[in-house]
């Protein structure tokens, strides 16, 4: 027996070690944490249950019958945070680079399969140099059995990546099939082919960071939601956007008790819409002020920043918030941001998260660059997101609210349950100058008359009232009770219930 427990803790010792102490230095010096340090961080003090941790691979080309490692370069379980149950994998660097054998995608296949039947989230750290080379198609087929089960629990349980190294070839597609992904800054990147691929095919000379490091994929592609700093800021949030989420789609978001009175007004919102219709103002301003102690948490804050979407909580319960920003591009639509919403409110939606829309939109963007990019079909998708949704849908029109942007931002006809209004919306079928201009071209020349006509249909239309006459607004609200009236309705809405025609899946402009 003695020998038999001697034998167990030597295993696990050397499976701790992973590829040794001097790559675990190796790997501290790039200022990376190690597979298992990461998860000391995600999860709560003392919760990780590991599994697999004497699997191995079953290679044995290459010389590799003799280098074999327990745990293969992944460690699996699962653990809590806050108490609340997840299944983990992080990938080990230093056992083969981190790279993906057939156990290797065995044992994150096993957490995922698990989380699936008990409901709950799944977050990977991956940190992988991709396909185990010696294992050939064997790697391949790992990997796909990856990406079937990130397809299978799509909606079901929440999916969290965490890039904290390399994340190359193929095995992008499994973090991009997930619901989130974080990055940390000079040491995390992910493309399909990397910086030398490029240079042979297309002669771009470009540095791996440029190509895929965390500031372009937050930036510039949108293929990741968050950067950081370093591993233990990325794990921190991932904690705390852990916290927003619900388990599964079979329960709600966890309640956070609050002390910030539901009915809590706010005075200095009633001068936040500036009295110049042109003149932009910061849209994050009301939702800081509106929402459970000032705590937002931005998904995205770093691209397509015309709109604003992410976490909060309203009298303790989750909620999605996605709002037109006018400080960039006046809050027009354009393609980057239907994009960026249209997912966000998919994701609330199927895991019954109420979405507040906060409106002030001149329009969608126009352009060739944006008609060739095909604005009409990634525009869609938002307008599809919203009307497909059946979750309890509070919106506000704090000021322009005009053309198809109007119908698209979760508008009455959307089945938006509580449409408000503040007494400054102006919701019409475009603004007062380009519709002067077309139905009183005869009159363009006269810059008296023009004048004369867009204070007519300024008075006219600019306002919540004609809206509000046929209904398509429930209430005009003053900016400064807009928390209350808005607690009032996701109250009323708790019990919501409606459901779309069965269907096998929709046909969404993709
Ligand atoms: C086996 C690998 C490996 C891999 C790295 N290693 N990648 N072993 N299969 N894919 C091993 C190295 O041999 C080395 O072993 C150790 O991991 C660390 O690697 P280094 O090269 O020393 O580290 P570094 O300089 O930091 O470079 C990291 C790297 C580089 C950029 C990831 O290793 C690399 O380019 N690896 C190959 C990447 C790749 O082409 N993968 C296949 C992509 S295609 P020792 O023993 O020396 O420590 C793909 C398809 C997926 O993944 C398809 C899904 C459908």
């Amino acid at each position: 027996m003695q020998e038999i427990i001697r034998k167990l803790d030597d295993k696990r010792e050397q499976a701790r070690l992973g590829g040794g102490q001097r790559r675990i230095e190796a790997q501290h010096a790039r200022g990376k944490l190690s597979a298992r340090e990461r998860l000391e961080l995600l999860l709560d003090e003392g919760s990780f249950e590991e599994w697999d941790m004497f699997k191995e691979h079953r290679c044995t080309d290459f010389g590799m019958a003799a280098e074999s490692v327990p745990g293969d370069g992944v460690v699996t379980g699962y653990g809590t945070i806050n108490g609340r149950l997840v299944f983990v994998f992080s990938q080990d660097f230093t056992v083969f680079g981190g790279s993906l054998s057939e156990s290797h995608a065995e044992k994150i296949c096993k957490v995922m399969d698990q989380a699936m039947k008990v409901g709950a989230p799944v977050i990977g750290l991956n940190d992988s140099g991709g396909a185990r080379i010696q294992e050939g198609v064997a790697s391949l087929g790992g990997y796909a059995e990856v990406f079937q089960r990130n397809v299978l629990a799509s909606g079901v349980i929440p999916q969290i990546s965490v890039i904290m190294g390399p994340c190359a070839g193929g095995a992008v597609y499994s973090p991009a099939m997930t619901d989130f992904i974080f990055m940390v800054r000079d040491s995390s990147y992910m493309f399909v082919t990397g910086p030398e691929v490029v240079k042979t095919v297309t002669h771009e000379e470009v540095s791996a960071e440029d190509l895929g490091g965390a500031t372009t994929h937050t930036t510039k592609s949108g293929v990741a939601d968050l950067a950081f700093d370093n591993d233990v800021d990325a794990l921190a949030f991932t904690r705390r956007l852990f916290n927003y989420l619900p388990l599964s789609n079979r329960e709600r978001a966890p309640v956070r008790p609050t002390s910030d009175p539901a009915d809590r007004l706010d005075a200095s919102l009633d001068t936040l819409v500036p009295a110049n219709a042109n003149q932009p103002y910061d849209m994050k301003e009301l939702i800081l002020k509106m929402v459970d102690d000032g705590d937002f948490f931005e998904i995205q804050p770093d691209y397509a920043k015309n709109i604003v979407v992410g976490f909060a909580r309203m009298e303790g319960s989750t909620v999605g918030i996605v709002a037109n920003q006018p400080l960039v591009l006046a809050g027009c639509l354009d393609i980057k941001s239907s994009i960026k919403a249209a997912r966000f409110v998919r994701f609330c939606d199927a895991y019954s998260i109420p979405v507040i829309t906060l409106v002030d939109v001149p329009g969608f963007m126009p352009g060739t660059s944006q008609e060739y990019g095909g604005i009409i079909k990634h525009g869609a998708k938002l307008l599809y997101a919203y009307a497909e949704a059946t979750v309890p849908k509070v919106t506000l029109i704090t000021r322009k609210a005009y053309g198809g942007a109007y119908d698209v931002m979760a508008s009455k006809h959307l089945r938006g349950d509580v449409n408000f209004a503040w007494p400054t919306a102006e919701i019409a079928v475009m603004g007062p100058k380009g519709a002067v201009e077309i139905i009183f071209r005869e009159e363009k020349n006269d810059p008296v008359k023009i004048s004369e006509r867009e204070a007519e249909y300024r008075e006219k239309f600019a306002n919540p009232f004609i809206a509000g006459k046929r209904g398509f607004i429930d209430d005009v609200i003053m900016p400064s009770e807009t928390r209350k009236r808005i607690c009032r309705s996701l109250a009323m809405l708790r019990d919501k219930q409606l459901e779309n025609p069965w269907r096998k899946h929709g046909t969404m402009p993709l």
